[in-house]
């Protein structure tokens, strides 16, 4: 399930994170892709265990705790510490390729990868091309969102960011392991939770209304790990 997640960052927490990562110490972005995206990957990144990564993934995840959308949608069981990657005009752009499916932390904690996650950064009118291009077997997707605005995708998708041909491109991704593991289950968990509060908005707590969030609540109950 491809999703748009609208304003997950205000304009003025945009505006201080663009000012921690003018002066932040980029490094090649090649230091955390595997072997097959090392060789289609040019861009930079601030190192994961920078200050500037740091503070600055602080937050991005206060904004994912405020989205009642992000929550529904990844059913999040670990968040990996957000990363920052940075695409110049005319030199960089990202190949395609597929996240890899472990992410092992500092701490040496695996973290399977189940939902992948872009927060863009930059305003679309600032930088040419760098559009975030996923296939998936609705076909293929092209997204370039408003600064604050957040894309997840299911990290088994192959995807490409295209060449930045003018202006800077800056985002924040990181990668979600979901107490649902299946990529279907979540998208019918997700489904009938906006339809219920759909029809909880229309008909109050009508019998069905509760009847409907029991079963929502017991298929969670049946396939959350967690
Ligand atoms: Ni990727």
């Amino acid at each position: 399930m491809l999703l748009h997640i609208p304003g997950v960052l205000d304009t003025a927490q945009v505006n201080v994170l663009r000012d921690m990562l003018a002066d932040a110490p980029w490094a090649d972005g090649r230091i955390t892709a595997g072997t097959q995206s090392a060789q289609v990957k040019n861009n930079r990144q601030l190192p994961v265990d920078s200050p500037a990564a740091r503070d600055a993934g602080e937050i991005v995840l206060a904004g994912l705790k405020r989205s009642a959308l992000f929550f529904t949608a990844t059913l999040p069981r670990r968040i990996v510490p957000p990363l920052f990657n940075r695409y110049d005009g005319g030199t960089n752009s990202f190949g395609s390729h597929v996240d890899n499916s472990v992410r092992t932390l500092g701490t040496g904690d695996h973290v399977r990868t189940d939902v992948s996650a872009t927060l863009f950064l930059s305003d679309p009118a600032s930088y040419e091309g760098g559009e975030l291009v996923i296939e998936d077997t609705f076909g293929t997707q092209s997204a370039k969102l408003p600064a604050g605005d957040l894309l997840i995708y299911p990290s088994s998708s192959l995807h490409r960011v295209e060449p930045v041909t003018g202006g800077v491109r800056l985002a924040s991704f990181f990668w979600v392991e979901s107490m649902v593991r299946e990529t279907e289950r979540r998208r019918l968990l997700y489904e009938m939770d906006m339809a219920i509060l759909a029809l909880r908005a229309q008909q109050g707590e009508h019998p069905s209304v509760v009847q409907l969030t029991s079963c929502y609540h017991n298929l969670m109950r049946m396939w959350a790990a967690v």
